[in-house]
């Protein structure tokens, strides 16, 4: 028996923080850039169910109802199990990603996805999005504490969505094709740190957080209509005023600010940081004939990768 499951990376367009609080987001599934999980059975020798991912090896025991799992990927194998009725069997789960970690990418959800998958098939079952997209969620918790559910949202149904916490899911249809540069800092930042700390703002100083926040969620309404309509340099003009109203909620960086500056000298549409922020990755909107000059500018500036997608 061999199962491989696989799930994308994805970005957040526009709308990262407010979606938090209850305002809309934006976010579209990178198919280029994925995660895999693959189910053998274990080596002689080797019981319980194990988990590889690159360097680290994390051993299940055989009954793993009592064991306390704090790993996310074991988590989700074991959610998946319970969902079953199966206590661990003999086999190994491989992660191999291709997915920066901690840079806004949705990294972790992508592997919990893949992992849920590949491991639901294992036991002869194929597990829906929606219960994948639950437990997704879950896993999703230890690592952010109160996360929106963008991102497993966006990684299970690998469609581009307009997300509204607690709210049923729509998908939204592009006028025209959207070329995005993602562009790396090659700082990670734990977004569980930055939705922190915009929480605090939020309490601390309420005059200045909440307009900022509010103001998110009309641009994100305005950068649906520009999407639909295939208006881009609208919608580049939005993503800069989100970069704008990010930067008030303190969690831009001096890093992501050159290379959104450096995006936008060249010729991007617009361009702001996607995910967490404070490191991680920023998007420059671009058209045909400026990829290559804003990619090279990005470079210039100091993006450690630069990669292209295509939401469609
Ligand atoms: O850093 P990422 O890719 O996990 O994106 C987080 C997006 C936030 O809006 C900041 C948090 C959330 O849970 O929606």
């Amino acid at each position: 028996m061999i199962s491989t499951a696989s799930a994308p990376a994805k970005i957040i367009l526009l709308g990262e923080h407010a979606v938090v609080h209850g305002h809309p987001a934006l976010a579209a599934p990178v198919s280029a850039l994925r995660a895999a999980a693959t189910v053998t059975p274990n080596a002689p020798g080797e019981s319980g169910l194990r988990i590889v991912a690159g360097e680290t090896v994390i051993n299940l025991p055989a009954d793993i109802q009592s064991q306390t799992v704090q790993d996310a990927l074991a988590l989700t194998a074991r959610l998946v199990l319970e969902a079953a009725d199966r206590s661990a069997p003999n086999w190994t789960i491989t992660i191999e990603s291709a997915i920066p970690i901690a840079s806004g990418l949705g990294s972790g959800a992508a592997v919990s996805a893949a992992v849920g998958r590949a491991v639901a098939l294992s036991v002869g079952r194929t597990i829906a999005d929606s219960d994948l997209n639950a437990l997704v969620y879950e896993v999703e918790r230890l690592h952010h504490g109160t996360p929106s559910g963008i991102d497993n949202t966006v990684i299970v149904y690998e469609r581009p969505v307009y997300f509204v916490r607690d709210q049923i899911l729509e998908t939204f249809s592009v006028g025209s094709p959207v070329m995005l540069l993602v562009a790396d800092t090659g700082k990670r930042a734990l977004t569980r740190d930055s939705v922190g700390d915009v929480r605090k703002l939020y309490d601390s100083q309420p005059e200045l957080a909440q307009p900022a926040i509010r103001a998110i969620g009309e641009v994100v309404r305005q950068a649906r209509a520009a999407l639909i309509a295939g208006d881009l340099p609208r919608l580049g003009a939005l993503a800069d005023e989100n970069h704008l109203l990010l930067q008030t909620l303190t969690v831009s960086s001096p890093e992501l600010d050159t290379l959104v500056q450096a995006a936008r000298a060249a010729g991007a549409l617009g361009a702001k940081l996607s995910g967490g922020g404070r490191g991680g990755n920023m998007i420059a909107f671009v058209q045909p004939e400026t990829a290559q000059p804003v990619e090279a500018a990005l470079r210039q500036a100091g993006a450690v990768n630069v990669s292209q997608t295509i939401v469609s």
